[in-house]
């Protein structure tokens, strides 16, 4: 019998009629995805072997400069949008003043010169900020025992860092600092330097994370002579506030910011699309360290999925408006669209 069975409600909106096949969920798929909006931090060091696994991170590795050049030429044929480069400085080389960020040889402005005589169009982007080459692992100048950057004279040191990433060949510089007025300062010094084509993405929300942890075990930001957490707090937003994080990104495109970066991402979608609510920029999110670090650790149990969890967090991420990403999985979700 072929009695077609009764419908049993009276419904005129049916959702699921739009779900039935892959073509129809393709055909009102509201939101993309491409290797092209990602950008793949990369941890680099003066090291002999070519790589150097971080225990924190599994999957990640710290490159030698050579093992760096052939990490982008992959990357570029993977289709990926950019990296931005986290220098591991060598401890003899850290100081309380961070004095090597200003070394024009230093690791970081190598690795651009010699990736921009390679590369002339890849996006490079470079972090402003002490904490790779201070001892006490803050991100600016800090009296002994304190946990507060002195702000201004911070700001000093970290646009003579700008000049010397954009002198190197920086497509970007990304002041991750938080210290107040840095973008606008940064913008004036790299302009009176000839640098006026250097973009500046601004970490603008910047959170007190603890999210952060892999990433100062990756570059050995945290502290060298203690095992405690570094604080943050005097200068990254408090977690709890989001009328603090819209200031600071008005602050931060008043200033003359070309992106603006909300970070961590995943915790923060609402500060995501409400900063994209609230600007014409366009908008970067950073999917940090613990939040790479969290869905490996699941997964190596053997209890998450990798590629449908990674996608679903980034196709989040990109739902709540940013248009842009660095992840830890560009790599990753570029090999897996290849093919
Ligand atoms: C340093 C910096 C940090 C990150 C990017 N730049 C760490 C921090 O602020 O302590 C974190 C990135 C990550 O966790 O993936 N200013």
């Amino acid at each position: 019998m072929s009695e077609k069975k009764h419908v049993q409600l009276d419904l005129i909106r049916r959702p699921r009629r739009l779900r039935q096949t892959q073509y129809l969920r393709d055909l009102v798929e509201e939101t993309s995805l491409s290797p092209a909006q990602l950008i793949q931090p990369i941890f680099i060091s003066d090291q002999e072997e070519p790589k150097l696994a971080i225990d924190s991170m599994p999957g990640m590795d710290c490159l030698s400069l050579g093992a760096l050049k052939q990490e982008c030429q992959t990357l570029i044929q993977l289709g990926v949008g950019g990296i931005a480069l986290f220098p591991r400085i060598h401890p003899d080389l850290k100081c309380d003043s961070g004095r090597e960020a200003l070394n024009p040889d230093s690791l970081v402005y190598r690795a651009l010169r010699e990736l921009r005589a390679s590369f002339p169009e890849l996006t490079i982007i470079v972090d402003i900020a002490l904490d790779p080459y201070t001892k006490h692992g803050h991100d600016g100048l800090v009296e002994t025992g304190s946990q507060a950057p002195l702000n201004d004279e911070t700001v000093e040191l970290l646009v003579e860092m700008a000049v010397l990433a954009g002198q190197a060949g920086a497509t970007m510089v990304a002041p991750s600092d938080m210290m107040d007025g840095r973008v606008g300062a940064i913008r004036e010094g790299l302009d009176s330097n000839g640098f006026e084509s250097v973009l500046i993405l601004s970490y603008a929300a910047k959170f007190a994370s603890a999210f952060y942890g892999p990433f100062r075990d990756a570059v050995r930001s945290v502290s060298l002579d203690s095992a405690n957490a570094i604080d943050k707090k005097t200068y990254q937003l408090n977690p709890a506030n989001r009328r603090e994080a819209l200031l600071e990104a008005d602050l931060d495109e008043a200033e003359g910011a070309d992106i603006l970066m909300i970070k961590p991402a995943g915790p923060y979608l609402d500060i995501i699309r409400e900063i994209r609510e609230s600007t014409e920029l366009p908008i970067a999110a950073y999917q940090v360290s613990g939040e790479y670090a969290q869905l490996m650790a699941a997964v190596e149990k053997g209890w998450l999925d990798l590629e449908a969890c990674r996608n679903e967090s980034l196709i989040s991420i990109r739902r709540a408006g940013a248009d842009l990403i660095l992840t830890y999985f560009a790599k990753s979700f570029a090999e897996s669209v290849a093919h």
